[in-house]
């Protein structure tokens, strides 16, 4: 049973898209944007621009942090489907809330996840799933933690936690200095936040930045350790120049709100 503080703690949301996500009190944010929408944020922000440079792979590893509703892994699921795509997908994704990710089963998702609903209900009662093309792991317990831990090498990021404000922890400097040490040298991760604090903290740790402009949202950011042809570059040293109270967040000054 979904523990009853914990689901109190949250509460259902329709985005403008039509999907549903939740809010969190304990972070005091939403799981998604609700204006952008949870499932189309997830298809436009995080599996189109990372698909669109991707997909000609025959196998790709996915860190997906965090799991949360696991919109961002089954939107991938479903887009790969859609567009009947090859490749075979490892999804690596920490989660700490493990009541909620058990909970999944019962969520209100989108019909776009109706022919996934086995691996929905697969990975919400055993936080894992596997079948010819796709493999999916919960990696639960606090994601500082479980990002030493992996062994995998990761091709894509999708940098999607509670924002920098009330969860600076990942999105610090030394969060992505461990992200990147498990990344493949052509490695890309995809987020939401256009920061200049979040930018050069990835810059920092020897990612380029992109801007990538989503259909009928906001931008968002791609960063790559190769550089990329078709997305806009940003040049972070003349950033830098034009904004030198800039800097990237450490850990040193948050470490004493760290989730234990
Ligand atoms: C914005 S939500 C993720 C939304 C998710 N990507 C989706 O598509 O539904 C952030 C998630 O991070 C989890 N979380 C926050 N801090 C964490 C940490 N230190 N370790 C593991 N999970 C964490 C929260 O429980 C929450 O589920």
């Amino acid at each position: 049973m979904y523990d009853e503080t914990l689901r109190a703690q949250k509460e259902l949301v329709l985005c403008e898209d039509g999907s549903n996500t939740l809010y969190s009190k304990e972070f005091d944010e939403p799981y998604h944007s609700t204006k952008d929408g949870a499932l189309h944020e997830s298809l436009e922000k995080h599996v189109k621009p990372s698909f669109s440079l991707k997909s000609h792979k025959d196998t790709l590893t996915i860190l997906d942090i965090c799991f949360g509703l696991g919109y961002n892994t089954f939107a991938t699921l479903y887009y790969i489907k859609k567009h009947n795509i090859k490749t075979k997908v490892h999804i690596l994704s920490p989660e700490f809330d493990e009541g909620l990710v058990r909970s999944l089963d019962t969520f209100d998702f989108p019909s776009e996840f109706e022919s996934i609903k086995p691996i929905i209900h697969a990975i919400s009662q055993n936080l894992f799933y596997e079948d010819e093309q796709f493999k999916i792991e919960i990696l639960l317990g606090d994601a500082r933690e479980s990002i030493t831990k992996i062994e995998e090498h990761i091709d894509i990021v999708y940098q999607d936690a509670f924002s920098p404000a009330h969860n600076p922890l990942l999105w610090t400097y030394e969060w992505f200095r461990d992200v990147r040490a498990i990344c493949n040298d052509d490695a890309i991760l995809t987020t939401y936040s256009t920061a200049a604090a979040i930018r050069l903290g990835l810059y920092e740790n020897g990612f380029s930045i992109f801007i990538h402009r989503a259909e009928l949202m906001r931008y968002s950011t791609v960063a790559s350790l190769q550089m990329l042809e078709d997305l806009e570059y940003i040049d972070m040293e003349l950033k830098k120049i034009r904004n030198t109270e800039a800097r990237s967040m450490k850990d040193k000054d948050y470490l004493e709100n760290m989730h234990s």
